[in-house]
């Protein structure tokens, strides 16, 4: 079956590391996987071009393909636009209108960083666990919100609100992906003193029953998980959260491992006909217009994100597994872009010579 790529570079550093992954995905196509690859602009670049950060038509295209691929939107050229056609507008509207409610954020520990860590070496050596986050519900969209008035003060509100059928599909994208990895899930939620925490953890418990009883689920109250997250991080494999939750847990993980230039993350949603779940993927990390157009953006979070496109979109587990160890022999033969620090034993290289030295590094591998 073939496998639709849409490629969108947006602005900054995003066509320079996109650049790389393109090499990467050419190279997969040269071991005769089916990729079929196109191009389109989002944010500043579409802006430029259209006057909005997303037109339909690419809009109608993203819909069409199997994953989206996409960059960095943004930069301070575009940060006096009106608020509508803003390029963040541009990812908002595709993660909205794809309906991308399971946030992935893994937090993997290479070897070769694993001294850049805010933790001790045998703490994050070989740490892989991936945090699932709701992204479309809860307390970032429920109603009412607002500030009013209230007597002689002001009262800021947000509700936190979930239905059972938005926690029953993250649930599931929990639990699919947990079958891809170690097969065990953790649930947080704080059901000691919310009610939709208790229907959280009903609802999770519930789909396992029926749907997953193969995979181990474990619960966890999130504050007790954010220390476990800190103390002990490696008994984890996916854990499932709220949006709230997640939001502040995930960024907490993905620092134990390093540098915003090595994150990847992925969006899905829904699976389609064909079984594939709607799909974005996509680095952490911004546009980084401070050190856009000078060759020396590391492409890792880019590639990685690549990498989790071929595991949760393609079925294609070893072909991921392998690109992420061609990522861990440059990083151990002591290959750096900037942002990650230079030592005795490192040697300095730019955008190109490490998406170069991965390329190589798959070679030694194939
Ligand atoms: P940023 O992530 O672009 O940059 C933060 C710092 O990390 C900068 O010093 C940058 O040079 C460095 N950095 C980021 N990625 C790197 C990489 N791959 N290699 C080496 N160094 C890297 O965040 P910032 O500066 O807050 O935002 C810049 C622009 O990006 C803004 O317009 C913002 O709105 C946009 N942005 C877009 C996102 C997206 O497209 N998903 C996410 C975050 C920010
Ligand atoms: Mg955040």
């Amino acid at each position: 079956m073939t496998m639709k790529l849409l490629i969108l570079a947006g602005d900054g550093i995003g066509p320079e590391v996109m650049a790389e992954v393109v090499k990467v995905i050419e190279w997969h196509k040269r071991q005769g996987l089916d990729f079929v690859v196109s191009h389109d602009l989002v944010g500043g670049a579409a802006y430029d071009a259209h006057g909005t950060p997303l037109t339909d038509a690419t809009m109608e295209r993203a819909q069409g393909v199997d994953a989206v691929l996409l960059g960095a939107v943004g930069g301070p050229k575009y940060d006096n636009l009106d608020f509508s056609v803003k390029p963040e507008r541009g990812l908002l509207r595709l993660r909205k209108e794809m309906d991308l409610y399971a946030n992935l954020r893994p937090a993997q520990c290479f070897d070769a960083l694993a001294d850049h860590s805010s933790l001790k070496r045998d703490l994050v050596a070989g740490l892989d666990i991936m945090i699932v986050r709701e992204l479309t519900s809860g307390v970032y969209f429920g109603e009412p919100r607002g500030v009013s008035r209230e007597g002689n003060e002001r009262v800021g509100i947000n509700t936190h609100r979930y239905t059972e059928s938005e926690i029953a599909r993250v649930a599931r994208s929990a639990f699919e992906l947990a079958r891809k990895r170690s097969n065990r899930v953790c649930s947080m939620e704080k059901r000691n003193v919310m009610e939709a925490g208790i229907l959280w953890h009903d609802v999770v418990e519930e789909v396992h029953k029926a749907e997953y009883a193969d995979v181990e689920l474990s619960h966890m109250l999130a504050d007790a998980g954010a220390m476990q997250i800190v103390r002990a991080p490696k008994q984890f494999d996916v854990i499932v959260t709220d949006n709230l939750f997640g939001d502040l847990l995930s960024d907490c993980a993905a620092m134990l491992t390093g540098s915003l230039g090595m994150l990847p993350s992925a969006s899905l949603g829904a699976p389609m006909e064909n079984g594939r779940p709607k799909a974005l993927y996509e680095p952490v990390h911004g546009s980084a217009p401070d050190i856009a157009g000078q060759g020396k953006a590391n492409p890792i979070a880019c590639i990685l994100s690549f990498a989790m496109a071929l595991r949760y979109s393609f079925d294609l587990g070893a072909e991921a597994d392998r690109l992420e160890a061609a990522v861990e022999d440059v990083l151990a033969e002591g290959l750096r872009t900037p942002d990650l620090g230079q030592d005795e034993d490192t040697r300095s290289v730019g955008t190109q010579e490490m998406g170069d030295a991965i390329l190589k590094a798959l070679d030694a591998r194939a």
